[in-house]
C-alpha cells in the first residue's frame, strides 16, 4: 500500500503532532477538505474531553448518518445499563453520568442526536429505547456512562466482552518477537473474530500514539489467516474456549495446528474483516494494498489523506491496514507496539452467558437504524 509507507515515515521520522483530525469532520458529515472519513459500522462509542476512557464516558451514537451525542433528560442506570451492555461490558453500568460530565469538546446543541431515552434495561441496543430524536438541549447536557468492568482476566490485562487484551509499552520492528512475547505471558498476538470484538479495542486502544499496532494477521500462501503462537499449557484450554464460542467459528474456518516441543501454532483464516475502505467519495487508499511485500496486518486509525497533503488524519476507529511484517531499522527505528490476547476465565467457565443474546454487540447488524 501506498499509503502506510508515508504513514510510517510521519510518524516516526516526523512527528505525531501532523496528525490531524477528521473525526469531526465526518461527524458533521461533510469535510471542508473535499473528503471524508469512511464510516466504521460502529453504531455507538464513549467520548469526552476529559477523563473519559473504554469504560466510560459521553455517549455518542451513530444515527442519520452522523456522530451526536445524548440529551440527559431521563437518563438512568437502566439507559446505562443497555449501553455499557451494547459496548461489551457484560455487567452493565456503575452509574449514568450527566451534565456533560467527560467534558462538551466540539459538540454543539444541534450534536443532540436522542433526548428523552427511556430503556426498559434488557434491550440489545439504545435505539431499542424509547426516545425523542428532537432536542431542546445543550451540549452540556450530554449523556455518559461510566460502566462495570468485565472479570476473568490477570492483573495489567484489559478484559474485553470475550477475552483479555494487553497492549505492549515496548516496540518492536519484527512481528516473530511480538509473537514470542505473547506467548511468554500466555497469550498469542490478537485475532479479532467479529464486529465487536474489533469496536471495542477500537474504543479501547485508537489513538495515534499508540498505532499502528501488531497483530496476528498475516499473508500467506492461500490467503490472510490469523497465525497464533501459543504455550502448550494453554493450549487444551484454548480448544475448549473455541468450542463455548460456536457462533465464531460458524463458517468452519480452514485451520491447522502444529505442535513443537512447547509452542502450539495455528493458521486459522480470516473470514471476517474490517480492511480501511479508503476516503469518501471514492473509497481512495483503500486497503490491503494487495502489493507482493505487504503482508502482516496492523490496526491504524490515522491515514494519510488522499489529496497527499502531509501528514496523517485520525479517522477515530481502528480499521485494518497492511504492510511488511519486518521492518528495516531506517525505516522503523521504533518499531510498533503489539496486542496480545488470552482467552477470559469467566466467559471460558459460563459460556451460556455470552453470545446469542446481543450482550456483546454482535446482533449489531441485525437492526435498521431508525431515522
Ligand atoms: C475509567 O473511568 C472511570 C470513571 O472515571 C473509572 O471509574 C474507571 O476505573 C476507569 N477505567 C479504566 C480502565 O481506566
Ligand atoms: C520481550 O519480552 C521481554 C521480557 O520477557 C522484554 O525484555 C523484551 O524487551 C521484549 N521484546 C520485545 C521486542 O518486545
Ligand atoms: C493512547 O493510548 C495509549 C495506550 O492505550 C495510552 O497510554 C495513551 O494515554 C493514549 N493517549 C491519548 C491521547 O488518549
Amino acid at each position: 500500500m501506498r499509503g502506510f509507507r508515508t504513514v510510517l515515515l510521519t510518524l516516526f521520522v516526523f512527528s505525531p503532532t501532523y496528525s490531524r483530525k477528521a473525526d469531526r469532520h465526518s461527524q458533521r458529515g461533510r469535510s471542508t477538505e473535499g473528503y471524508q472519513a469512511p464510516h466504521s459500522g460502529q453504531r455507538i462509542r464513549l467520548g469526552g474531553t476529559r477523563n473519559s476512557n473504554v469504560s466510560a464516558g459521553n455517549v455518542e451514537v451513530f444515527l442519520r448518518n452522523r456522530w451526536g451525542i445524548i440529551c440527559d433528560d431521563k437518563w438512568d442506570i437502566a439507559d446505562a445499563n443497555v449501553v455499557c451492555r451494547q459496548l461489551g461490558f457484560r455487567a452493565g453500568a456503575v452509574r449514568p453520568t450527566v451534565s456533560a460530565e467527560f467534558g462538551v469538546g466540539e459538540w454543539e446543541s444541534t450534536d443532540i442526536l436522542l433526548d428523552d431515552v427511556s430503556c426498559v434495561g434488557n434491550e440489545g441496543n439504545v435505539l431499542a429505547c424509547t426516545y425523542l430524536d428532537q432536542s431542546n438541549c445543550l451540549s452540556n447536557e450530554a449523556a455518559g456512562v461510566v460502566c462495570k468492568q468485565n472479570t476473568g482476566c490477570p492483573d495489567g490485562w484489559l478484559a474485553g466482552p470475550s477475552s483479555c487484551y494487553l497492549l505492549s509499552d515496548v516496540t518492536t520492528t519484527q512481528q516473530k518477537f511480538a509473537e514470542n512475547n505473547c506467548s511468554a505471558i500466555g497469550g498469542h498476538l490478537v485475532k479479532i473474530e467479529n464486529e465487536a470484538e474489533n469496536h471495542f479495542l477500537s474504543v479501547a486502544f485508537a489513538n495515534s500514539s499508540a498505532e499502528p499496532i501488531i497483530t496476528a494477521g498475516i499473508k500467506e500462501r492461500y490467503g490472510w489467516v490469523w497465525k497464533t503462537v501459543e504455550m502448550s499449557q494453554t493450549s487444551s484450554r484454548q480448544k475448549r474456549h473455541r468450542r463455548a464460542r460456536p457462533s465464531q467459528n460458524r463458517r468452519a474456518a480452514t485451520s491447522r495446528s502444529t505442535f513443537t516441543s512447547n509452542q502450539r501454532i495455528s493458521s486459522v483464516s480470516i473470514h471476517y474483516a474490517k480492511w480501511f475502505p479508503g476516503w469518501l467519495p471514492g473509497n481512495k487508499n483503500s486497503e490491503p494494498s494487495g502489493l507482493n511485500h505487504e503482508k502482516c496486518l496492523y490496526l491504524m486509525s490515522s491515514f494519510p489523506p488522499p489529496d497527499k497533503s502531509q501528514g496523517v488524519v485520525d479517522v477515530g476507529y481502528m480499521f485494518w491496514a497492511d504492510d511488511s511484517c519486518v521492518r528495516t531499522p531506517r525505516l522503523m527505528k521504533n518499531g510498533f507496539r503489539y496486542l496480545c490476547e488470552r482467552p477470559s476465565e469467566e466467559t471460558m467457565e459460563e459460556p451460556d452467558k455470552r453470545g446469542t443474546h446481543g450482550e456483546n454487540g454482535e446482533n449489531d447488524d441485525c437492526y435498521d437504524e431508525i431515522g
